[in-house]
């Protein structure tokens, strides 16, 4: 896939698949997971990561992407060399459930509300069903049940809950439920 620009909230924002010039800038992506977990969204993180943490996840994304095991999308914002959301799919294993893919998206706090989220869900759907080997018949996902901003997003792209496992992730010392999503392609 080609970058592709488009405008949000009068910012220009560049959507592509992660590049192996990212391997070299860890700390952008570090910088952006961090500022997730220091504002404690509802996500399954729940303590900061190190640049050296990052770039193991780097490295290790950047090799299923070249296998065709997962997918990554990255929106920057260029004015800000800031990035601002990622989405990926990532194929689960080699076995009998390969045919299913795990789904993440995250945006920056600043830039939420404006369709990005939208838009990197779009891309990435279209991308891995392009891309990924063997081909994706099941994208699934998995959500706080408090996270409504997503669930809804989720929702609007055909996402039907699958189930519902109660306590699941640990926030803030209270114990809140899993729901999991599924879009069969
Ligand atoms: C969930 C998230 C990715 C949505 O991204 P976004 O860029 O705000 O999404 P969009 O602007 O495209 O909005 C998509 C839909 O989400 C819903 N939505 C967005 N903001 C919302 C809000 N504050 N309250 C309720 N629904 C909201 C709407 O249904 C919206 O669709 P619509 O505008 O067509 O009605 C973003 O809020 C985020 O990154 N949150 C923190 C990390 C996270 O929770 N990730 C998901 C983990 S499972």
């Amino acid at each position: 896939m080609k970058a592709i620009t488009k405008t949000f909230k009068n910012k220009q924002i560049t959507i592509r698949p992660l590049a192996s010039g990212d391997l070299k800038q860890p700390e952008k992506f570090r910088n952006f997971i961090n500022s997730l977990v220091e504002e404690k969204a509802l996500i399954s993180r729940s303590k900061k990561v190190s640049v050296r943490q990052e770039s193991i996840f780097l490295e290790n994304s950047f090799k299923k992407q070249k296998n065709k095991r997962g997918a990554y999308l990255i929106a920057e914002d260029k004015t800000q060399d800031m990035v601002i959301g990622i989405a990926d799919i990532v194929l689960s294993g080699n076995g009998a459930r390969s045919h299913t893919g795990n789904m993440g998206v995250l945006v920056r706090k600043n830039y939420r509300g404006v369709g990005l989220g939208s838009c990197l869900l779009k891309e990435i759907i279209k991308l891995s069903k392009k891309e990924l080997k063997p081909k994706l018949k099941i994208i699934r996902l998995s959500v706080f049940s408090a996270n409504k901003p997503a669930i809804k997003l989720y929702r609007k792209f055909g996402f039907k809950k699958a189930a519902k496992i109660p306590g699941q992730f640990e926030y803030q010392g209270k114990l809140l439920d899993e729901i999991v999503m599924l879009l069969y392609l």
